[in-house]
């Protein structure tokens, strides 16, 4: 049976195809406080910018492509069972060739009724209007995980986690939970590698291991190693 591989990854993972992260050296997100784009309290306050920040997101995720960072971890489903575990509301681990892809926070390419949640649908274009309806007649909204509100996904996140031969962390400040507790569930004397320029906070522990690179040059190098094991 293969081994299984879970990779938890952030925003740096995508910082080399072009995607701004969250927590870069002004404090601001693509020139917003996080909590003006990404809150329902913004939501409800001006729908029309948060609405038109997300279809910014799209246009610039849909510009970009994946990575060596993206497609090293893609490429790891020959020899291994790969699980990712993503933050990214962007779509280029699928785009790599990833085929098992947790968003935890949400995906850009997907819209939601405002009021009944479990009303998802795949984006009819890149936009979202004021005025774009679900089927019950509210206003469509981006299908992202707002800070405030629950993460749905998260007890999937952790059965894998909790599961994992091999667990990496790629491209995450680990500043937001529950995403940043994911590393707690994994069990003890699994190896963990860390891949990022700076290191994120994670509590010392046997086998926990640091590459201070970045993921076009980490993530092959971690994938390379753990190919020489599984053969
Ligand atoms: P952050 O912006 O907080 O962290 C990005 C991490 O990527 C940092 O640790 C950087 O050092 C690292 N990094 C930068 N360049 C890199 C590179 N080339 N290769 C690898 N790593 C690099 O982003 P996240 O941790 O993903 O939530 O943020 C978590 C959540 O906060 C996001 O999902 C988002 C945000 O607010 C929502 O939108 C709900």
């Amino acid at each position: 049976m293969k081994k299984k591989i879970v990779a938890l990854t952030g925003a740096g993972i995508s910082a080399e195809s072009g995607l701004a992260t969250f927590r870069g050296s002004d404090g601001l997100w693509e020139g917003h406080r996080i909590e003006d784009v990404a809150t329902p309290e913004a939501w409800a306050r001006n729908p029309e910018l948060v609405l038109e920040f997300y279809n910014q997101r799209r246009a610039a995720a849909r510009a970009a492509q994946p990575n060596a960072g993206h497609l090293a971890l893609a490429a790891l489903e020959q020899d291994f069972e790969v699980v990712i575990v993503t933050q990214n509301v962007d779509d280029l681990h699928e785009r790599a060739g990833s085929s098992r892809v947790i968003h935890l926070h949400g995906q850009l390419f997907e819209s939601r009724s405002s009021y009944f949640e479990q009303l998802v649908y795949p984006m009819a274009s890149d936009r979202i209007e004021l005025g774009d309806l679900c089927e019950k007649g509210h206003q469509l909204r981006p299908n992202i995980v707002w800070f405030g509100e629950a993460v749905p996904l998260m007890e999937r996140a952790v059965q894998e986690a909790a599961t994992a031969d091999f667990f990496l962390v790629v491209g995450t400040s680990l500043q937001v939970y529950p995403a940043a507790g994911l590393v707690d569930f994994v069990r003890p004397g699994t190896p963990i590698y860390i891949i990022d320029p700076s290191r994120p906070p994670v509590a010392s522990r046997p086998d926990l291991h640091f590459i201070t690179e970045p993921g076009t040059t980490g993530v092959p190098k971690v994938a390379a190693e753990l190919m020489r094991t599984a053969s």
